[in-house]
């Protein structure tokens, strides 16, 4: 199947690490799918990519947060582009720093499910059954490593979020050993910015992005997990991958 023929849907593909992917599939010539809550996210998505890649950027205002509004929206993205070959989950948040736990309150932890985990279940189980039958396609998680010590005080809702992700990957991994689609996770263990908002350490979204996009071009082995703790891994994972 020839890259213009594949279609990746990117979940989340308007935050911070989705729309480096979303950059680095289009530049790639593959079409490409966002759904986004936000109007306004999508159209500053479209004046981010290669103007002359525009054409293959299809985006669709939905949320794949709830199970209707997730049905909804794949019948929306379905309508435009008939089918998904590959599919990015990318959803989340990029940062959490609301306190230790004795200062939080239930709503708040509730939050941090709902955005790390509940989207990325139920927006799994909405879309997974376009590609699990083929073995062409492919289901790629991003998650954060929730780290074994705390990230830094304040964070530890951040942690919890990540781990519950985490858990949520090597359960998929385990109950569907045999799936024909290929099932693969990228756990990032350091920050990624955007060029404006960089710090030391952190990964540039759009080197990132370019190689998700050569892991979702090179149809990688299946159940593998790629770890990226630094700049530096970005090219050990696109030369040699590191399951
Ligand atoms: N940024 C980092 O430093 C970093 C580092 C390591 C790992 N990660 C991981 O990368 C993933 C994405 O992070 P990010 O930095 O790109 O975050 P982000 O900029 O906040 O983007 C997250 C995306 O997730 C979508 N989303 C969140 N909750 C949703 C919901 N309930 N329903 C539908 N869509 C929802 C948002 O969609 P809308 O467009 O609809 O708002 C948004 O586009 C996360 O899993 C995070 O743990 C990030």
């Amino acid at each position: 199947m020839s890259k213009s023929s594949r279609v990746v849907l990117v979940l989340g593909g308007a935050g911070t690490v989705g729309s480096g992917i979303v950059k680095g599939l289009l530049d790639k010539g593959f079409k490409v799918a966002v759904i986004s809550r936000d109007s306004g996210r999508l159209e500053k998505l479209r004046t981010s990519v290669s103007p002359n890649t525009k054409d293959n950027l299809i985006t669709v205002v939905g949320n794949v947060g709830s199970e209707d509004s997730a049905e909804q929206a794949k019948e929306a993205l379905l309508k435009q582009v008939g089918k998904v070959t590959d599919i990015i989950s990318s959803l989340g948040f990029s940062w959490w720093q609301g306190g230790p736990p004795h200062t939080q309150s239930l709503k708040d932890l509730h939050w941090v499910m709902e955005t790390l985990l509940f989207s990325t279940f139920v927006s799994w189980k909405a879309f997974f059954p376009l590609v699990r039958d083929n073995s062409d396609s492919s289901y790629t998680f991003i998650t954060g490593g929730a780290g074994e010590k705390l990230l830094m005080p304040g964070t530890g809702f951040l942690t919890v979020g990540a781990a519950s992700a985490l858990a949520f990957c090597q359960v998929l991994r385990e109950e569907y050993p045999e799936v024909s689609c290929k099932f693969n996770q990228v756990k990032i263990n350091t920050g990624v910015g955007t060029p404006e908002r960089m710090a030391p350490g952190y990964l540039n979204h759009l080197d990132l992005g370019e190689v998700i996009a050569a892991l979702v071009e090179r149809r990688s082995p299946s159940h593998a997990v790629f770890t990226i703790s630094s700049p530096a891994d970005l090219k050990t994972v696109l030369l040699e991958g590191n399951p």
